[in-house]
């Protein structure tokens, strides 16, 4: 019997060319990850990167992730955080697929679903301070729905950085996607998204919002700790790193997390 298609998720990697003060190294820790989850799930489709890829956006960071991913044996898809810079990230990975509008979104055809992955980095102008929300552009929802039209017989599973709902971290929820509920009434509308996929909180959490599920998963880095209150959005702890694995089966999704050994 043939398997159900099935992928990692890893997200908010954080990856610097020089080493960040307090915080684990990323390289040891993606080739941790990796290696367990290639050994454990080896018949995995892809490895969605959920975001953050780097911590600084900076053309350096971009140039030690590459070789690394290129490596792999499956095909990656990358995705933006608001840690990420368009420019930066787009003059290193060259070939990955772009929208018209040259946001970082592509749809992946995975058995009879579809993945779709969302490009939440907000737009910025030269010399504008960091924005760490998350933006769905009128350009971008457009895309979406063009996506989601020409997926309406098929399954879709949607993946972006910043969650379209709130999570109950307070300091998070002021950084989550600012179009969380516009995003819910288009998909609503076509009918046809089984299950949302995030990062950006650095923690293992589920939930439903207006009647899809979600998940948010750890990063291979710092952690979200046990603080629910509070603006301090920075605040992170050393508890074990984790990686996502999403089964996609006719009749459903699971949605697995597994912490592995930090390096
Ligand atoms: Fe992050
Ligand atoms: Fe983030």
């Amino acid at each position: 019997m043939a398997k159900s298609p099935r992928f990692l998720v890893v997200t908010d990697l954080h990856m610097t060319a020089q080493p960040r003060d307090g915080c684990p190294d990323p390289e040891s820790r993606l080739r941790a990850g990796l290696a367990h989850a290639m050994a454990g799930v080896p018949n995995a489709e892809l490895i969605l990167l959920c975001g953050d890829l780097t911590h600084w956006g900076d053309e350096a960071s971009y140039r030690k992730l590459k070789p690394f991913l290129d490596a792999l044996p499956i095909p990656v898809v990358l995705m933006l955080g608001n840690h990420d810079d368009r420019t930066a990230f787009r003059t290193v990975f060259s070939d990955v697929p772009v929208d018209p509008d040259g946001f970082v979104q592509q749809v992946v055809s995975l058995g009879d679903h579809r993945l779709i992955t969302l490009d939440t980095l907000i737009v910025r102008g030269e010399g504008e301070p960091l924005v760490h929300a998350g933006e769905l552009c009128a350009r971008r929802m457009e895309w979406l729905d063009n996506a989601l039209t020409e997926a309406s017989d098929a399954p879709c599973i949607v993946a972006m950085h910043h969650p379209p709902h709130a999570t109950g971290f307070e300091a998070m929820d002021a950084l989550m996607l600012r179009e969380g509920e516009a995003f819910h009434d288009l998909i609503e509308r076509h009918g046809n998204v089984r299950y949302l996929l995030s990062g950006h909180v650095h923690r293992t959490i589920s939930g439903v919002h207006r009647g899809t599920p979600w998940a948010v998963f750890k990063s291979t880095v710092g952690q979200m700790p046990l603080m629910f209150e509070g603006t301090d959005s920075k605040v992170e702890n050393l508890d074990p790193p984790a990686f996502g694995i999403v089964f996609l089966h006719d009749d459903g999704v699971l949605v697995h997390t597994e912490d592995f050994p930090a390096a």
